[in-house]
This record gives structure tokens, C-alpha cells and sequence, in this order.
């Protein structure tokens, strides 16, 4: 049995492929391969392990109906059609639940970062402008006994909301489309109507997944509802905001600033003006990047793969119904 993956993964997850006795392709070169050139690998082998945001369409599925599995080395998988995957039987797996805690310090670490204008300062530094220490200049908010409002209060949301209610003491409002009763008990979280959150929040903060409702959520519209020293922080998907909009929105001053770990397009251009403006922070994407997540990543990926190329119901199915497929 074959897999084909088509980044370096941590070693956690290539020994346990090796051990289970799996002939591993794994694309070593910094070169990130075409769709073509991902085709043709997926073509000679029986699984696929697919590293990153390369899109998985129906046409790549239709061409490797072969497939036994494929498993994804994230959480999210709006860049597979996974509906398409299900009527051709093809299981595909993900990685839930070991990059909550990472993330969510992303998430905690861009709102610190814009509220306290810490990256644009640091940049004054290196261009030689410490400049002179000013009651009234340099002013950043505070984050302490805020309300932070979070879209979609899943794991990564009700994470950030208890690292923000127990370090900064802050009120946790949110909008779902069902309810979290545990995360209500836990953090007395309310739910609140979306332009509520968007009115009341002094940050919110995106961790929902891309779908076509959740696409372009944030625009003009949004950010004019939000209060002039709101915070916005997106560190799901960059598709959730309108990024020309979220411009806009900075350069207007209808919020105070903007901290994303994500961008749409990802990666951003260089000439991208959000990563000039002394109000936005951008990372590249960067919330599972530490050494004990990328880790457990690989483990959950490589057990989906193992797991499917045995013919067996993968651990961390993103399309279960697909067993139920003739
Ligand atoms: C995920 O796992 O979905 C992260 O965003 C990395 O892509």
C-alpha cells in the first residue's frame, strides 16, 4: 500500500505510516507541485495525504476515484469537495481537536498585538524612531474587562473565550447558528443576535468554517456596525471577510485595527496594504504552527490513513456517510 504526500510532514506521523508497513512518497522540495503535477503522484498510489489549502475539486476526485482514503493535515476542508468525494466513496479525513489550544493563542496573541499597536512600534524601533516617550502618544486599549465576541463558539472559540475570561477578565458574547450550553455554563457565555455582537463586542474574533454562508459574513456593512474601537481578528478562513472592504473599514476608521492569521487570497501579495497599515497585523497563517500541534497533526493524519487503507472506518472522518454509500 502507497500514500502520496505532497509536503514534509512531522516525523510522528511518518513513523507510524512506516511502522504500519505503508510505502511512503512524501514531496520533499520547497516547491509547492501544481494540481497536475499532485494528479499524477495521487495517480501511482492508493491514499493521499494532502499538506496545506491545495485544492481537492471534483475533477482531481473524479481522476482518483481509486483513492482509499485521503486525509487532510487540518482541521478545516473547505479546499476539498467533499460532496463529491461521498457519492465517489472516497473517505476523507481530518484533524480535529489538537490545534484548539495553538490557535486559539494566535487568536489571543493578534489582539494583544493590535490593541497595544506592538507591531507598528516595533517597526518605529528598527527604522530608528524610538521617538520620545508622550502621555497622550503611542496609546494602545485595554483588553482587560472587555466584552469579546466570538463567531462560532466550537473548540477553538470556547478555548480563546476561556484564556481571555481567566488572563483579561473579559465577557464572552458569541453568535452560533445552534447554541453551546456547556461553554453558556462554563464561561456564562450569552448568545446574542449577529448585529448585537457586532454592536456590543469591543473584539471579535472569527472561528467559524468557510461555507457558502459564512463567505464574505464581513464586509462594509459589518464593520460599520461595530463600535470605532473594535478589534477585528479572523484567524479561520480569509474568505470569511471581504478583504478590500476590511481595508476600507481600517482606512476609514470605522474599527480600530485588525489582526489576521489568515488572508484571502492566502498567500497574501507582498503589495498587500494591510501588511503596511499601522492598525493591521498579519501572520502567515501560522495558528498549528508549533512543534507539539504540527505533531499530533501528523499522528491524526497518518492514523486516518492507516485506518483507510485497511479497508476501516477512518478515526476522524469528515464525511461519515460515506459508509453508508453502496
Ligand atoms: C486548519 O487545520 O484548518 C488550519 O487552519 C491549518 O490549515
Amino acid at each position: 500500500m502507497k500514500v502520496f504526500i505532497n509536503k514534509v510532514i512531522p516525523q510522528t506521523g511518518l513513523t507510524l505510516l512506516q511502522e504500519a508497513g505503508i510505502s511512503v512518497t512524501m514531496w520533499e522540495d520547497e516547491r509547492i507541485l501544481s494540481r497536475e503535477e499532485a494528479l499524477k503522484f495521487c495517480l501511482q498510489h492508493d491514499a493521499f495525504l494532502n499538506v496545506g489549502q491545495e485544492g481537492v475539486d471534483a475533477d482531481f476526485l473524479e481522476q482518483c476515484q481509486h483513492l482509499k482514503v485521503i486525509a487532510l493535515h487540518s482541521v478545516g476542508f473547505d479546499n476539498v469537495d467533499v460532496e463529491a468525494a461521498t457519492k465517489l466513496g472516497i473517505p476523507i479525513g481530518n484533524t480535529p481537536g489538537v490545534l484548539n489550544k495553538a490557535t486559539a493563542e494566535i487568536a489571543l496573541l493578534l489582539m494583544l498585538t493590535v490593541s497595544r499597536k506592538a507591531l507598528c512600534l516595533h517597526k518605529k524601533i528598527v527604522e530608528g524612531a524610538w521617538g520620545i516617550s508622550r502621555p497622550t502618544k503611542d496609546l494602545g486599549v485595554d483588553l482587560n474587562g472587555k466584552t469579546l465576541g466570538i463567531i462560532g463558539l466550537g473548540r477553538i472559540g470556547a478555548e480563546l473565550a476561556r484564556m481571555c475570561q481567566l488572563a483579561l477578565g473579559m465577557n464572552i458574547i458569541y453568535y452560533n447558528r445552534g447554541t453551546n450550553p456547556e461553554a453558556e455554563k462554563a464561561l456564562g457565555a450569552t448568545k446574542v443576535p449577529f448585529d448585537e455582537l457586532l454592536a456590543q463586542s469591543d473584539v471579535v474574533s472569527v472561528h467559524t468554517a468557510l461555507t457558502e454562508e459564512t463567505r464574505g459574513m464581513f464586509g462594509m456593512e459589518q464593520f460599520a456596525k461595530m463600535k470605532r474601537s473594535g478589534i477585528f481578528i479572523n484567524t479561520a478562513r480569509g474568505g470569511i471577510h471581504k478583504e478590500k472592504e476590511l481595508i476600507q473599514a481600517l482606512e476609514q476608521g470605522l474599527i480600530w485595527g485588525a489582526g489576521l492569521d489568515v488572508t484571502d487570497p492566502e498567500p497574501a501579495h507582498k503589495d498587500n496594504p494591510l501588511l503596511y497599515m499601522e492598525n493591521a497585523v498579519v501572520f502567515p497563517h501560522i495558528g498549528s504552527a508549533t512543534e507539539e500541534t504540527r505533531g499530533a497533526m501528523s499522528r491524526l493524519a497518518a492514523e486516518n490513513i492507516i485506518a483507510g487503507l485497511k479497508g476501516e472506518k477512518l478515526p476522524y472522518p469528515v464525511n461519515p456517510e460515506v459508509y453508508a454509500h453502496p
